[in-house]
């Protein structure tokens, strides 16, 4: 495997070969990885995105541990749908093939799931939503993918028609929003509500995702988690399973299946309360923070506020900007000319980004899921500098676990 540093500097070469070379860091756990496709029926008349405001299905990707070894065609195969790749090929105006050519080592279509059932635990489930309007789930597979080669299962969740486009297992097509489109706060609102109606409704639907995919699912312990709009979500979500709990009988009560969210740099829309389970908020630099003007979104710090119950962290990472919490802050270091193009991208260098961005996510699950406590952990998440990780920026912390 050629390096990247190759890579930039080979601005003389022609794309196919430069491209060649283009592939994302390795997955850092013990299995290999499989992924699978499948479209969820379900029925929302109020759908903001969809022709006639009326959505039919949406699509979940899971990547899923494996004890399968990838071949040469697993390794060779480019990650991205050729179609989402020319759209942001298009975006950044780059010639064809310099995202389109990026392969994931180690991710294998439809591979074998691993079979749980006589041995030990379940490992917990994770629901993630992409950004709003883009980019899909496809392009965190840097993330989700080192997700699940550490065990977990990660259900992506990607609304069509909002997304700039999604391809369904039967080969369908769906282009949505443009990349460009211009939000607005109700649009938002609309959008997240959609998402959270999905998220429930996924919920319900595990026995049968698990019956279809044999890929087998802890349906007791969900953590849910996402980029931007789907990290709000996620807060939004539990709440509104919170809600329901509320609302069914307290004979029927039982604790929610979902135990953790992580909102990764997205602003909070809808109404903010405590979510009662632990939640991670991990941001750009200076998000939230009032002496960073351009940034001073008040949702984090009224978000902060209200969580009284639970352990929740707030910590920033220097040097980040906001679509580092995607793929595009590691593309930018296979593709330069994405740094200026796409203008939220920050200086922090893809490899170092990718190693930060994954071990919060994990010590956070691992801690709220599994009740896993290592020191590394807390060299992340709890109050102080270190040394270790100079780019973690501490704003905020309350709540135990115990
Ligand atoms: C669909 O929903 C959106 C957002 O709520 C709204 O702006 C639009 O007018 C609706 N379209 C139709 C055909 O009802
Ligand atoms: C689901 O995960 C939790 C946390 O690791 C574990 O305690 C539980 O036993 C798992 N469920 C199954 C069915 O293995
Ligand atoms: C493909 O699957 C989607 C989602 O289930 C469905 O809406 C669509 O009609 C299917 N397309 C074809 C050609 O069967
Ligand atoms: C719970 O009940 C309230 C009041 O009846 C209702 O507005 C809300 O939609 C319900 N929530 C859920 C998640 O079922
Ligand atoms: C792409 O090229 C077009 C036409 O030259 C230009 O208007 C646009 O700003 C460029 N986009 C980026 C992201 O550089």
């Amino acid at each position: 495997m050629r390096t990247l540093q190759l890579c930039a500097a080979a601005g003389a070469l022609a794309w196919h070969q430069a491209a060649a070379s283009s592939t994302l860091p390795p997955t850092t756990g013990p299995y290999h990885v499989g992924l699978q496709k499948h479209a969820v029926p379900f029925l929302n008349e109020a759908d903001p995105v969809w022709p006639s405001n009326i959505s039919t299905s949406f699509l979940v990707t899971i990547y899923y541990p494996t004890k399968q070894k990838p071949e040469a065609h697993d390794q060779e195969r480019p990650y991205l749908d050729p179609a989402t790749a020319a759209l942001y090929e298009d975006l950044y105006n780059l010639t064809a093939g310099e995202l389109s050519t990026i392969t994931s080592p180690g991710l294998i279509l439809d591979a074998d799931p691993i079979d749980y059932s006589s041995s030990s635990l379940l490992p917990p489930t994770l629901f993630f939503g992409p950004g709003g309007g883009g980019p899909p789930s496809e392009c965190y597979t840097t993330l989700l993918s080192d997700l699940a080669s550490h065990g977990y299962t990660v259900l992506a969740m990607d609304h069509a028609y909002e997304q700039p486009f999604v391809r369904y297992p039967n080969g369908t097509g769906v282009y949505g929003l443009p990349i460009l489109y211009p939000w607005t706060e109700s649009m938002a609102l609309a959008a997240q509500s959609a998402r959270v109606q999905d998220a429930m409704a996924l919920l319900d639907y595990l026995p049968t995702l698990e019956a279809d995919t044999k890929v087998q699912l802890n349906q007791t312990h969900v953590g849910i988690f996402g980029g931007s709009l789907g990290g709000s979500a996620a807060a939004a979500t539990l709440l509104a399973a919170q809600q329901q709990q509320h609302n069914t009988s307290s004979l029927d009560k039982q604790q929610s299946s979902f135990r953790a969210g992580i909102n990764m740099d997205g602003t909070f829309f809808g109404p903010l309360a405590d979510v009662g389970q632990p939640f991670l908020v991990l941001g750009q630099e200076g998000h939230g923070v009032p002496s960073k003007e351009s940034l001073n979104d008040a949702t984090w710090p009224a978000f902060a506020s209200v969580q009284k119950t639970a352990y929740w962290r707030w910590v920033n990472l220097k040097g980040t900007l906001h679509h580092d919490f995607s793929d595009i802050g590691y593309w930018k270091e296979l593709v330069p000319a994405i740094v200026e193009r796409d203008g939220r991208v920050g200086p922090i260098s893809g490899e170092r980004l990718v190693e930060i961005w994954r071990a919060y996510m994990r010590a956070f699950f691992d801690l709220a899921l599994m009740g896993r406590n290592t020191e590394d952990q807390h060299s992340l998440l709890d109050e102080g500098v270190d040394a270790e990780w100079p780019e973690k920026m501490w704003e905020g912390g309350g709540g135990s676990l115990t």
